[in-house]
């Protein structure tokens, strides 16, 4: 027995990993309960049949995350979603009517179907329709939904190439299904719905509260804790989304200034700053724009711990638009400095 076990084990760890668009090799892993990375616009997601526990296991072992942390669950269109959940209110199909496929996830009331292992024990599930050509394709051919949290290991940044997946995941899944870099780059906006049918919002992304109010008309609120039962959401943790290096936020010219070192990395926007003295400078986006600015973060987080900078000096982003998302993972990269 024990033989066996360890034999596994060892089949397990020096598991290939294969990368491509072969969509029919990753419906046939799927099928059979493995592990498959799958491109979103949004980021990377490691995906695994939603209705089968002994595959959903699976995503918590190769992301080493907490089994409390609940998945999000990904469809082939808002009709599919509607399976899967229940009493759904009349802004929620406005709201998918305008944004899906996009990178807006819902919190609803789930059927039994949806097992507990990926809600962790939630009456609610998140769900959402992913707006990638390659994954719609793969969805519309599988006979479940995917349950698929970002592809990387728990605490660390999001995946947004089929090489950043690769880089972590390596000999623990597969397939990766390659559908290049992720054109949005952050994760999707996740909102719940209050008996009033207003929105809550539980983590800023993809899509913008502004863009929300244009079609509810009301102001998107911050959801709470306590206007919730169940723990915050993971992308709430403080410490998420976080580089191996220690990075800050703020004003930069003080910021250069303060945390002065030769393998210092900066982050801004649209400008360099002048006169610093450093080779790893990196502008999010010459043009000023903050979509671009947002495609590039994650990418540019990864590329400084592989530099192996001392520091990392990021700016405060425009609070609009996507800039507030990318303000979110600044901020909560600065709080894993001091996490344990
Ligand atoms: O853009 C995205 O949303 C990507 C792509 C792959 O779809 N996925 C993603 O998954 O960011 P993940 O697991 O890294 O973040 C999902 C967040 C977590 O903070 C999780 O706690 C929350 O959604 N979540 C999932 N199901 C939930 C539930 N039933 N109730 C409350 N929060 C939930
Ligand atoms: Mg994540």
């Amino acid at each position: 027995m024990g033989k066996i076990c360890s034999r596994a084990f060892i089949f397990a760890a020096m598991m290939q990993t294969s990368a491509g668009t072969d969509i029919a090799l990753a419906r046939q892993y799927l099928q059979e309960g493995e592990l498959v990375a799958i491109p979103t616009e949004t980021v990377y997601g490691l995906a695994a049949n939603a209705l089968n526990d002994e595959a959903v296991i699976k995503i918590f072992e190769a992301k080493n995350r907490p089994s409390f942390n609940p998945l999000i669950v990904h469809c082939a269109s808002w009709q599919h979603c509607l399976q899967y959940v229940q009493q759904v209110p009349a802004i929620a199909h406005e709201l998918a009517a305008r944004f899906m496929p996009g990178p807006l996830t819902f919190l609803l009331d789930k059927q039994a179907i949806i097992p507990d292992l990926v809600t962790a024990g939630s009456s609610r599930v998140a769900i959402r329709v992913p707006a990638h050509p390659l994954t719609l394709q793969l969805l519309q051919q599988l006979s479940f939904p995917l349950a698929a949290p970002s592809a990387n290991p728990f605490g660390y940044i999001s995946p947004t190439t089929a090489g950043h997946v690769f880089n972590s995941l390596q000999g623990k899944i597969p397939y990766i299904l390659d559908g290049g870099a992720a054109a949005v780059g952050l994760e999707s906006t996740i909102i719940g719905f209050n008996q009033q049918q207003q929105v809550l919002l539980y983590r800023s992304g993809g899509i913008s509260a502004e863009q929300i109010q244009a079609v509810t008309g009301q102001p998107v609120l911050m959801a709470s804790d306590t206007t919730e039962s169940k723990p915050a959401t993971s992308g709430r943790l403080k410490s998420h989304y976080a580089p191996h290096t220690p990075l800050y936020m703020g004003n930069l010219t003080e910021l250069v200034k303060q945390y002065a070192h030769p393998k210092m990395a900066i982050i801004s926007f649209d400008k360099p700053v002048q006169g610093a003295v450093t080779p790893y400078q990196f502008v999010l986006s010459p043009s000023g724009n903050l979509q671009e600015a947002a495609r590039n973060l994650f990418a540019v987080l990864r590329k400084i711990d592989e530099l192996d900078a001392a520091v990392i000096v990021a700016a405060v982003f425009p609070d609009e638009g996507i800039g507030r998302a990318i303000n979110d993972r600044l901020s909560r990269a600065v709080a894993a400095n001091k996490a344990v």
